[in-house]
């Protein structure tokens, strides 16, 4: 972290350990500022890092792209999308101060008049609200125009930055589509922008319960011991959506579940929960041990039994009948993405030998829920006879990363009666109960770490590129070897993905 990106909290005692981290002067320069992760979730995210006091008096916000629209109109823009997002209470004074720092430029991408228009407006920024020419650019955009924007932003000297200053680019996936080209559009931006100034977002990393992984193994004695091939039968990584694809036809089909969420969000999750402890929290350690582990992924030969696909069918979801994928707005009649991905991946470590991690990824399921159960094995020796133990599962422990935060660690119990029979019961921790603190939203947490030049939750080139390399043989052998199961709405995916466990001998856990 560059020490002059921060600032400390005035109000605090410098031995206040829980001194507010926060950020700089500084512009951000939204591209793709209408679009629908803006509205949703970036333009949301800044006024409650603004609400929070996380951000400079002199922070400003620059929207690009193709509207006519005046300063004031943008400002109209974002109010909406912070009165409909908003995590935090709207105050006419925070809004007030953001609003000052607002500004559009009217621009195509590929336009230059736009990029010197944009150096104008950051110039105008340092001088009346004192930016110090600090900027991120955040491309909110299709990554067909990464390269026209990077390459106008260099021409304009819009990268450029001296030892006082500093310019950052933030890139969001799909860091491409499979291993080649994502090194292809690597290539391009770090053309223009050193390593260190790229920010790839993955917004899983900004969650609490996934920075939790850490704390929960590391900052404890009692998991640690558990947590490897002696004790654990198999990992489950389990991203189950409700919702179907919306009006994201246009980046979905083609992509599919695994490009969208396994590639990234879940092969993220499995590094966590499975690299060996880092030296330090800095980043460079956490990344080594990162990829050490991605590093030592395989895929089992087999592809045909250990992976499963499957595309939605109409049906009931919540009370409401729901149309299937082909049946989209957008959507070929006959297109073969899949909206349910499952592979089983093995991590060839001395820890997690024999293990099996299991991930799988859908949508339209039976229930908004992601997870990462650790499933323990048997018993050498069962003490309690068949009839005793007919309720008893295996020992599980569940991270449960959304909704529903928390842990739950599942054991078996005697069940009150003069019979002895013993019972699967469960111990929970959950945020809601233990913490007064509200979590803040993933894009708070990484907006704010881009702005403190602070890298940690940020995915490398490096795990982008081992992410492909464990995808990209599925795909290849999906792409010759017909289409996906159906699935109906509302269900638990295609039998094809139970069938995967079973030959294992082994059961999704029903969330
Ligand atoms: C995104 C995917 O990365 O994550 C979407 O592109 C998905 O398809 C979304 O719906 C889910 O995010 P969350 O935070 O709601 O789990």
């Amino acid at each position: 972290m560059q020490p002059a990106d921060l600032q400390l909290n005035p109000l605090r005692s410098s031995n206040d350990r829980r001194l507010l981290r926060i950020a700089g002067p500084a512009a951000l320069v939204i591209f793709g500022v209408t679009g629908d992760l803006a509205q949703r979730k970036l333009l949301p995210a800044i006024y409650d890092l603004a609400n929070r006091g996380l951000l400079s008096p002199a922070f400003s916000l620059v929207g690009f792209g193709r509207r006519e629209w005046s300063d004031q109109q943008f400002a109209e823009f974002v109010l909406t999308a912070v009165r409909n997002g908003a995590r935090t209470p709207f105050r006419q004074k925070v809004w007030d101060q953001l609003a000052a720092g607002l500004r559009f430029v009217t621009g195509a991408f590929d336009d230059p008049d736009a990029y010197i228009a944009l150096d104008d407006t950051l110039s105008e920024l340092a001088r009346t609200r004192g930016t110090r020419g600090n900027a991120a650019y955040y491309l909110s955009i299709p990554p067909r125009h990464f390269s026209a924007v990077c390459d106008h932003l260099a021409r304009q000297g819009l990268a450029n930055h001296d030892d006082q200053t500093w310019r950052r680019v933030v890139i969001e996936k799909p860091f491409g589509h499979d291993l080649r080209s994502a090194q292809a559009l690597n290539a391009v931006v770090e053309r223009v922008f050193a390593p260190d100034d790229i920010f790839r977002i993955d917004h899983y990393l900004g969650k609490e319960t996934v920075q939790n992984i850490l704390a929960f193994r590391f900052a404890n004695s009692i998991f640690e011991p558990l947590w490897n091939a002696n004790y654990v039968d198999h990992v489950q990584i389990t991203m189950a959506e409700d919702i179907g694809i919306g009006g994201r036809a246009g980046y979905y089909d083609g992509i599919g579940a695994a490009r969208d969420v396994i590639q990234n969000h879940l092969l993220q999750l499995l590094a966590l929960t499975a690299m060996e402890e880092p030296t330090s929290l800095t980043p460079s350690a956490l990344r080594r041990e990162k990829i050490k582990v991605l590093g030592a992924l395989g895929l089992p030969d087999d592809l045909a039994v250990h992976t499963a696909r499957g595309q939605y069918l109409g049906g009931w979801q919540g009370g409401r009948q729901v149309r299937g994928y082909l049946d989209e707005e957008g959507i070929a009649p006959d297109s073969v993405t899949e909206t349910y991905a499952a592979f089983r991946v093995d991590v060839h470590t001395r820890r997690w030998a024999g293990v099996p991690f299991y991930l799988r990824a859908g949508k339209r399921l039976g229930r908004r829920v992601t997870e990462i159960a650790l499933v323990f094995k048997q018993i050498p020796q069962q003490l309690f006879g068949t009839h005793q133990t007919a309720a008893l599962g295996p020992n599980a422990l569940v991270i449960r990363v959304q909704p529903d935060e928390g842990i739950t660690l599942r054991f078996g119990s005697k069940v009150p009666d003069t019979n002895m029979t013993v019972r699967d019961v469960s111990m929970d921790f959950t945020y809601g109960h233990s913490f007064a603190e509200a979590s803040p939203e993933a894009y708070e947490r990484l907006i704010l770490d881009v702005l403190l030049g602070d890298p940690p939750l940020f995915p490398r080139h490096r795990e982008v590129e081992l992410g492909w390399q464990v995808l990209d043989p599925i795909e290849q052998f999906w792409a010759s070897n017909g289409r996906p199961e159906g699935y109906r709405a509302g269900t638990w995916g295609p039998s094809s993905a139970d069938r995967m466990l079973a030959l294992d001998n082994r059961e999704w856990r029903r969330p």
